[in-house]
């Protein structure tokens, strides 16, 4: 895929911060990568496959003409994985400034990672907690610094099922979603309360509906018919990506923690996300699956 041009300009906001981004390979993550090297950052990208993220990181300085973009291998549903990237990058960055969790994905049908746990609960919610959770000194000590997390509209709609958390019981790709999104943004809520203090930011996004190749790995009917119907008028994945670039770098936002943006602007979500028991018994239980010792 070929990135549209987006030469850096001569003053860039980002110039001499580091950012990672996950799953840049494509999509929003790609879009959100390139709009940051525009900006001058220097930007990590990651994807499961070394060759195709290498692959898009050329894009990207191709696109941009910023030559430090990096890629970083790595299977965000497998803990270990997780591990071995929050190792890589705190090698590679001595600073880091920004952290962008974007992958995620949504299947029809229950599948089981590496850990053995469903895998809409472990990539969309487990990774981003995780390794959150192992980069956070390194982005304490690099204070500012944001930690951006994207979620989705269908937050709005989630239920955290506290007694079957990965639909061992009962299994619904929409649901097993809509619950991760929401977790989403309990754990930036969360987070933002845990980072008082530290000059960490920690937002929460839903970038709009965008044409991607999100889902395409075992469709959802839903997303796969709204993909068809409403394809022509989804958002290009560069307008997707404005508002995590925006709240990865714009002055404007500088210190908002704690908030979650739809439609680039503050709006309330689901009741439940302002739930602070329900948020840290999330936290307790992502800790204790992920084996992060409880906090
Ligand atoms: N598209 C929308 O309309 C929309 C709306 C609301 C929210 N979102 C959210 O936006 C985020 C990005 O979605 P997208 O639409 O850009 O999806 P996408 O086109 O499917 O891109 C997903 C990215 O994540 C990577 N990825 C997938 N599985 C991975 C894994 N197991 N480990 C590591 N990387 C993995 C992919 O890289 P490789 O395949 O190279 O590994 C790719 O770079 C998701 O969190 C999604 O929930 C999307």
């Amino acid at each position: 895929m070929a990135d549209a041009p987006l030469m850096v300009a001569d003053a860039p906001l980002m110039a001499g911060k580091s950012v990672l981004v996950t799953g840049g390979t494509g999509g929003l993550g790609r879009a959100t990568a390139t709009g940051l090297a525009a900006l001058g950052a220097r930007v990590g990208i990651t994807g499961r496959d070394q060759a195709r993220a290498a692959a898009a990181a050329a894009g990207i300085r191709a696109a941009t003409g910023n030559t430090a973009v990096a890629a970083f291998a790595a299977d965000l549903s497998s803990q270990a994985e997780v591990r071995r990237l929050a190792a890589q990058v705190a090698g590679t960055y001595p600073r880091l400034d920004v952290l962008v969790n974007n992958v995620g994905g949504c299947w029809a049908h229950r599948h089981i990672t590496a850990d053995g746990l469903e895998r809409t609960f472990a990539l969309n919610h487990l990774a981003p907690f995780l390794l959150t959770s192992l980069l956070l000194d390194r982005l304490i000590a690099s204070a500012p610094a944001r930690i951006v997390t994207i979620s989705s509209g269908v937050q709005a709609r989630g239920r955290i099922d506290f007694a079957d958390l990965q639909g061992e019981q009962e299994y619904s790709g929409q649901r097993a979603y809509r619950q991760s999104k929401l977790a989403n943004v309990m754990f930036t809520y969360e987070l933002a309360r845990r980072l008082e203090g530290t000059g960490v930011t920690a937002t929460v996004l839903h970038p709009g509906v965008v044409r991607t190749s999100f889902g395409a790995e075992d469709p959802v009917a839903h997303f796969a018919l709204l993909v068809r119907v409403a394809g022509p008028f989804m958002k290009t994945p560069a307008q997707g990506a404005a508002a995590p670039v925006y709240l990865a770098s714009a002055p404007q936002v500088e210190g908002v923690t704690g908030r979650y943006f739809a439609k680039g602007k503050p709006k309330t979500a689901n009741r439940a996300a302002y739930d602070t028991a329900a948020a840290a018994r999330l936290w307790q239980a992502s800790a204790g699956l992920a084996g992060l010792a409880a906090p």
